[in-house]
């Protein structure tokens, strides 16, 4: 199986690569990728470092240092722009900022900003911003990767939920008409994921151990995609049985792999490429491997096809 990067223009080399038949070209520049339809700015990160909060390297990426906690600064300057992943923007002002329309307007859920925004129609929208250094999905959606397959709409299994932090974004996502089941075994994040559901009613939090989960086969359908972020060595095993239980046939999982969870003694690119072959053992085609560089080190986020043995 041939292993290439893929990119739409821009220079640079995003750590990605696709899995399959042919690539289409050169890399897709680093962290910083505000891909707004018709046309977005790429934006390249710098190499290592910036930490929560911290710079994003070069460019005028997202700055989350700068992004100040709670409270609404009014949106006069703030354009808001559909990003190509349907149901996520990007606010563009002074810095440009990816964010998810707020499912209860007028709430944050863990201190990040609020941006409200006046429509065509006088009707205010509020946003709320989605740091990178915070949610390696975000992380992973400004580092370039091609498909998330979390839409509006779409019933989303989320393993690893902590305290709901980037399920509330999820949850914005796949909207009123969408369900976000979030797995989550420690008590003490589930008391905060519970309450994060009691406002946002799409989000099912369910406190067990995503490692046996026909406990909770009596609270979830089949789902269009499962989300992993549960950081054990474990884990490609977690999301199969998972995957078994409640992912539809050609539906799609998406993982965050933090390579020293896995292995700490072995080079973060051996540990991608040894969970992507347990994944492939279990009906799980790889698509695409991206790096979470700069928001994250040695993290990949990997997404792939699940194909149901007849
Ligand atoms: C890296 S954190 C997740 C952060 C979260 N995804 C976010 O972006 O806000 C990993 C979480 O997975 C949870 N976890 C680890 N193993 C688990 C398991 N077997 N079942 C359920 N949750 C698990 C941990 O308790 C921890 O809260």
């Amino acid at each position: 199986m041939a292993l290439t990067n893929r990119g739409r223009g821009g220079g640079g080399n995003r750590g990605g690569r696709s899995f399959g038949r042919g690539g289409r070209g050169g890399g897709r520049g680093g962290g910083g990728n505000f891909g707004g339809r018709g046309g977005g700015v790429q934006k390249r990160g710098g190499g290592r470092g910036g930490g929560r909060g911290g710079g994003g390297g070069g460019g005028k990426g997202f700055r989350g240092g700068k992004v100040g906690r709670g409270g609404s600064k009014g949106g006069s300057k703030v354009i808001i722009e559909p990003h190509r992943h349907e149901g996520i923007f990007v606010a563009r002002g002074k810095d440009d900022l990816l964010v998810t329309k707020n499912l209860i307007s007028g709430e944050s859920v863990y201190g990040e900003k609020r941006i409200s925004v006046e429509g065509q129609d006088g009707v205010k929208v509020e946003y709320r911003v989605w740091n990178p250094f915070r949610s390696k999905l975000a992380a992973g959606i400004l580092s370039g990767v091609e498909d998330i397959f979390i839409a509006p709409g779409k019933k989303v299994l989320y393993l690893g939920a902590a305290s709901g932090t980037t399920v509330s974004h999820v949850a914005d996502i796949v909207g009123s008409e969408g369900i976000v089941y979030a797995v989550e075994f420690s008590h003490r994040s589930g008391r905060d994921l519970i309450n994060v559901a009691k406002k946002r009613t799409n989000v099912i939090p369910i406190i067990e151990d995503a490692r046996y989960p026909q406990k909770y086969r009596m609270l979830v359908g089949m789902v269009d995609v499962i989300f992993a972020d549960v950081a054990q060595p474990d884990q490609a095993r977690i999301i199969a049985l998972n995957a078994h239980h409640y992912l539809k046939n050609n539906a799609h999982i998406v993982i965050s792999i933090k390579a020293n969870c896995i292995d700490s003694t072995a080079e973060a690119e051996a540990v991608f490429a040894n969970e992507v072959s347990k994944l492939k053992k279990e009906h799980i085609k790889p698509i695409e491997q991206i790096t979470l560089e700069p928001y994250e080190r040695d993290h990949a986020l990997v997404t792939g096809k699940y194909i149901r043995s007849q």
